[in-house]
C-alpha cells in the first residue's frame, strides 16, 4: 500500500524534483503540497509549486500556501542559489494549476484528522509551517506517522559555517519539531551531498526526450552552475528528493538513532543541528539521522518518476 504523504516545500530546484518524485513514484500517495517562504518569498515558492505541477501534469494534488516568514527572525531568501525567481533556468508556461484558499497549516490539519491512517510529513524547506501545525493543532501529532525532513547536518553548514539553510532559516521552528515527540528522520547535508546530479544523471533526463525530462535537465544545469560558482562542486547535490526517497524505500537511505538538538543561542552557531552520534551527552534519542545514500536506486527512482509523469499530458 502506498504511504500517504504531504510535501511541505520552498521550490527551489531540488524541491521541484522532490515534488516530481513524490507524485510520480507508486510507493507514496501525495495527498497535498504545501509551500513556505525559504529559498524565495512565499509568493514565489507558491508560484513555483504551481509551475512544477503544471508542467508535470500533477493536477489532482491540492497546493496550499503557508507562512510568509520565520517564527522569530526575518526572512532571508537564497537568490544566490536558486535565482531571483527561485526556479531559474527553464522557461515555464503560465501555470494552470491553482492554489486552494486554505492556509497550509489548516489544510494539513484537515487532511491529518480526516485521513483513515496516519500521514507522513516530508518538509523540504524551513520548518515554519510544521512548527505552527504542531503548536496550533496539538491533536495533529497523533495523526502524523513521522516527519521525514531535509535539513540540518551532522557536519558543517551551507548557510553559515555551522548551519544548514532550512534549519538556519527558522531555528525556533526546527527546535519545536525536534522537541515535539513525533518520530523525526533528519536527512541532512551529510547525506544529501551524496546525491550529486552528475552529467550522466542530466543525460538520463535528456534521453527521456520529453518536455518534462528537458525541464529537469535545465533545472539541474542551472543548479550545477550555482554549486560550481558558490562551492566549487563538480555536480549539484539534489537535497530534497533524498527525504522523499527515504519514505519510498527506507533501504535507499541508511539511518541511525541519535539525539538532535538545535542551537538557538550560539553567537557563531545559531541554527546548527547538534547530532550526538556517539551518545556523549546522555540525551535521549529523538530522531533517526540519515548517513548513507544508495545512489543507484535513488537515481533510478528519480528518473522513473519523471518518466511516468512525463508520459502524462501536461495541461
Ligand atoms: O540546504 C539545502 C536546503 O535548502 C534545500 O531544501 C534547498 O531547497 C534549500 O531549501
Ligand atoms: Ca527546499
Amino acid at each position: 500500500m502506498p504511504v500517504p504523504i504531504i510535501v511541505d516545500c520552498d521550490p527551489g530546484h531540488d524541491d521541484a524534483l522532490a515534488i516530481m518524485l513524490a507524485a510520480g513514484d507508486p510507493a507514496v500517495d501525495l495527498l497535498a503540497i504545501t509551500t513556505v517562504a525559504g529559498n524565495q518569498t512565499l509568493a514565489k515558492t507558491t508560484l513555483n509549486a504551481r509551475r512544477v505541477c503544471t508542467v508535470a501534469g500533477i493536477t489532482d494534488v491540492p497546493i496550499a500556501a503557508g507562512c510568509t516568514k520565520p517564527l522569530v527572525q526575518a526572512l532571508s531568501v537564497a537568490d544566490d542559489v536558486h535565482g531571483p525567481s527561485g526556479l531559474d533556468g527553464p522557461r515555464f508556461p503560465e501555470p494552470t494549476v491553482d492554489v486552494v484558499a486554505e492556509h497550509a497549516v489548516d489544510l494539513m490539519h484537515r487532511i491529518l484528522t480526516g485521513h483513515p491512517e496516519p500521514v507522513t510529513l516530508v518538509p523540504t524547506g524551513p520548518l515554519t509551517n510544521i512548527a505552527l501545525l504542531l503548536t496550533r493543532h496539538p491533536d495533529a501529532a497523533s495523526r502524523i506517522r513521522e516527519i521525514v525532513l531535509m535539513g540540518g547536518s551532522t557536519e558543517r553548514g551551507n548557510r553559515t559555517p555551522a548551519a544548514e539553510f532550512n534549519v538556519q532559516a527558522d531555528p525556533e521552528a526546527a527546535d519545536i519539531v525536534f522537541r515535539s515527540g513525533v518520530q523525526v528522520t533528519m536527512c541532512g547535508l551529510n547525506v544529501t551531498h551524496q546525491a550529486l546530479a552528475t552529467a550522466d544523471v542530466v543525460a538520463r533526463f535528456e534521453a527521456l526526450d520529453t518536455d518534462l525530462g528537458r525541464i529537469c535537465a535545465e533545472l539541474l544545469t542551472f543548479f550545477a552552475s550555482t554549486y560550481r560558482r558558490l562551492w566549487g562542486f563538480r555536480a549539484p547535490p539534489l537535497h530534497d528528493p533524498v527525504a522523499v526517497a527515504r519514505v519510498i524505500d527506507p533501504t535507499i537511505v541508511h539511518c541511525v538513532d541519535a539525539n538532535v538538538v538545535v542551537e538557538l543561542n550560539g553567537r557563531y552557531t545559531r541554527g546548527a543541528t547538534v547530532v550526538d552520534l556517539h551518545q556523549y551527552t546522555g540525551r535521549p534519542v529523538n530522531a533517526q539521522v540519515a548517513l548513507t545514500l544508495d545512489t543507484g536506486p535513488f537515481w533510478d527512482r528519480m528518473v522513473a518518476a519523471v518518466t511516468s509523469l512525463g508520459a502524462r499530458p501536461s495541461r
